[in-house]
């Protein structure tokens, strides 16, 4: 364990000290900013995929695949964590911000009131998603899910596509 650390901590280490002897700032308090950014970009993207999964979990009943409490107990986290998204966009966290890999388009902060707008637009959605896995509508509940798609209202205009 401990030698791909040490590997990846000189792969990443020269570059931002270059950068930073070059504009000439305090180097203690720069690099401590670019390393919460990456936090944050880190925690924010795994707490992306657990709401995939649980958009997963609610696809399976409808499916067949998977019961009515898994899914109801997705969406209730899911109420929990979509009105967090607007936290785990902090200013400086997008697209050619930072030198890990992110998706976060400018737009986000450009267009705030767009950005929350899409935010309000998903927490509805899945209000509608609960109440209908609630009702035992299979049927209902794949409309609802497919209206919602993958959180499209708010990935469409502010996340880009997946580089290579
Ligand atoms: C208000 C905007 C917004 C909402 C709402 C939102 N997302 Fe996202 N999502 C984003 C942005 C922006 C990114 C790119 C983040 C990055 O790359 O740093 C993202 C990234 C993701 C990713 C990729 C994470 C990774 O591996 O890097 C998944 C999966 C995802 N979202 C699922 C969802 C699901 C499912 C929902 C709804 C339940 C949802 N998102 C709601 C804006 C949003």
């Amino acid at each position: 364990m401990a030698a791909p650390t040490k590997i990846r901590a000189c792969r990443k280490f020269p570059a931002p000290t270059a950068i930073i002897l070059i504009a000439g700032i305090g180097v203690g308090a720069t690099a401590w900013a670019q390393q919460d950014k990456e936090k944050i970009i880190a925690e924010r993207q795994d707490a992306m995929k657990q709401q995939g999964r649980e958009m997963i979990a609610v696809r399976n009943y409808f499916q067949d695949k998977g019961d009515q409490a898994t899914a109801l107990a997705a969406l209730v986290s899911l109420k929990g964590s979509v009105p967090k998204v607007l936290e785990w966009f902090p200013a400086g966290t997008g697209l050619g911000q930072v030198s890990v890999k992110t998706r976060a388009k400018p737009e986000i902060w450009q267009d705030q009131d767009k950005f929350v707008a899409a935010d309000k637009t998903v927490i509805g959605q899945i209000d509608t998603l609960e109440a209908a896995v609630k009702g035992g509508d299979k049927a209902k509940t794949e409309t609802v899910y497919n209206e919602i798609k993958f959180c499209d209202a708010c990935h469409s205009t502010f996340r880009a596509p997946e580089q290579r």
